[in-house]
């Protein structure tokens, strides 16, 4: 006769909030909350404690917007489960870890909403949900449709022109089956979790920059219209043209695979999303080539000679870019320079590229990359205000590529208006920030005249942080240990 196994588990210790917010009674809960207010936390353990409640069998999905999201959060999952770890399993290929009971927690991206129909779903966690597309909740929706099972929508608020805040205000209106909850960092600060000093800090720094409605949206949990974007979405759609132009190259912008972009590879397809994008401008900002590819060493090389020229060029020199952008100098036919990022040296370069799209001095069509998948207006919008200890950073969030934005800043950076060589244009900016559809500000005029070309490659700064995730090949289980 088979025995009979109890496991006797402890919920993990959530503050109030957050307990209230994610172990809701109503089917459907949306929870708008501020960064780092431990959202992810909170739903990986209500998910862990719905799946050890299920019967074998059963499927449990989390859902992040994009693969590498998901592989960090089915890490996270499993040291939540330390004490359990020597009676559960993993597949470390395909992201789900099965629990003693014999129910599944799967991790997966929103990315292909196709992937996510499902029959046998019985809860749900949709991470980070303000960046997942809305195809993505059609499928969860009518998934857990079925099972009647629960599903948490949480993230942090990014502008109104979004599936989950029109969600969360239908939730918020007092819909049967659904409820609302809205966790602020000082909710977090209240309950140990955040430091006081850094939200204080984040809010001096954004009121300074003018950008206080920038702080109400990121740790305040507040909607806004386009504040979320750094560029300011207006102003990036404002720069589309419906063609590339014919006119001749003269600036270059290089941003080489190897550096910035998480360095991802999808499960059972060997597709990283580190390229090396390549920027071509004329004389008047207009961009006359732009795209991506992923090549051998040697070829990329040959690729970038033959496609810049004698152009001049921004090459990423950092890392290992050293040694390309060396060669290409050494061949004495070009004109190429290395541009290292550091933390510091990436900021200017993007709030360079902020200025020149607030005053409109670029222009490219809305055209995808030749794989097809990637485009500029995609990366550009994609991009957020992040706080660090160092000050406001503009980013793209985990996961995602930045290559042909940054090849474009490159480019950007090169270009003979000596007035785009920035060092400190936060005071600017501030005062462009609000696009005001013309590009000749006052703003832009007195930056013109205020500032002397300065370089910014004498970074003192350390190297930027390669993130590397590491790709395993091991389709085997692994047990715990
Ligand atoms: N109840 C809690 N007790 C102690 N620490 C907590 C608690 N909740 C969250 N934390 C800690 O706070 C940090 C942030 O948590 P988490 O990553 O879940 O936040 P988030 O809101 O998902 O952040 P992000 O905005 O980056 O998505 C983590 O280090 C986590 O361990
Ligand atoms: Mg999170």
């Amino acid at each position: 006769m088979a025995t009979q196994r109890t496991i006797r588990f402890e919920g993990a210790t959530l503050y109030p909030k957050q307990r209230a917010a994610i172990y809701d009674d109503a089917r459907i809960c949306c929870i708008e909350s501020s960064t780092k207010a431990g959202k992810t936390v909170g739903a990986l353990a209500w998910i862990i404690e719905q799946g050890l409640r299920g019967k074998a069998g059963q499927n449990y999905w989390w859902i992040a917007p994009v693969y590498t999201q998901s592989e960090i959060a089915f890490r996270r999952c499993w040291n939540m489960l330390e004490p359990l770890k020597a009676m559960c399993k993993r597949n470390q290929s395909a992201f789900f870890i099965l629990l003693p009971n014999q129910t599944r927690i799967m991790f997966k991206s929103g990315e292909r909403p196709d992937d996510l129909y499902g029959e046998d779903v019985f809860a749900c966690v949709m991470d980070e949900a303000s960046r997942m597309r809305e195809e993505s909740w059609h499928a969860i929706r009518s998934t857990l449709t079925a099972t009647r099972g629960p599903v948490r929508i949480i993230g942090n608020v990014r502008g109104r022109k979004n599936w989950f805040y029109r969600l969360s205000r239908l939730a918020e209106s007092g819909v049967d089956g659904m409820a609302f909850h809205r966790i602020t960092a000082w909710d977090a600060v209240e309950a140990g979790v955040l430091a006081r000093e850094e939200i204080e800090n984040a809010k001096r720094d954004f009121v300074r920059l003018g950008q206080e409605d920038v702080f109400r949206q990121l740790y305040m949990a507040e909607a806004l219209d386009d504040a979320s974007n750094p560029f300011g979405l207006k102003a990036i759609e404002a720069c589309l043209v419906d063609s590339y132009s014919p006119d001749n190259p003269i600036a270059a912008g290089v941003d080489l695979a190897g550096r910035g972009a998480v360095n991802v590879v999808r499960t059972g397809d060997a597709e990283s999303r580190d390229w090396t994008a390549l920027c071509l401008m004329d004389r008047n900002g207009n961009v006359t080539y732009l795209d991506r590819f992923r090549k051998p060493h040697r070829e990329t090389q040959n690729e970038i000679v033959r496609r810049v020229g004698r152009c001049q060029a921004y090459v990423d020199s950092t890392g290992t870019g050293d040694a390309i952008v060396e060669d290409l100098q050494r061949r004495g036919d070009m004109r190429v320079l290395g541009y290292t990022f550091t933390d510091r040296s990436r900021q200017d370069l993007l709030e360079g590229l902020a200025l020149a799209l607030q005053s409109q001095m670029v222009h490219w069509p809305d055209f995808t990359t030749t794989d097809g998948k990637g485009s500029l207006r995609d990366e550009l919008e994609s991009f957020e205000y992040n706080y660090t200890p160092r000050g406001v950073r503009y980013n793209v969030p985990e996961g995602q590529s930045d290559d042909l934005a940054m090849a474009l800043a490159l480019a950007v950076k090169r270009m003979p208006w000596k007035r785009l060589t920035v060092t400190k244009p936060m005071n600017i900016l501030q005062q462009t920030s609000r696009w005001d559809g013309t590009g000749d500000s006052e703003a832009w005029r007195k930056y013109q005249e205020g500032r002397k070309p300065t370089v910014s490659e004498r970074e003192q700064d350390k190297p930027l942080a390669m993130p590397t995730l590491t790709r395993t090949q091991d389709t085997r289980w692994s047990q715990a240990g």
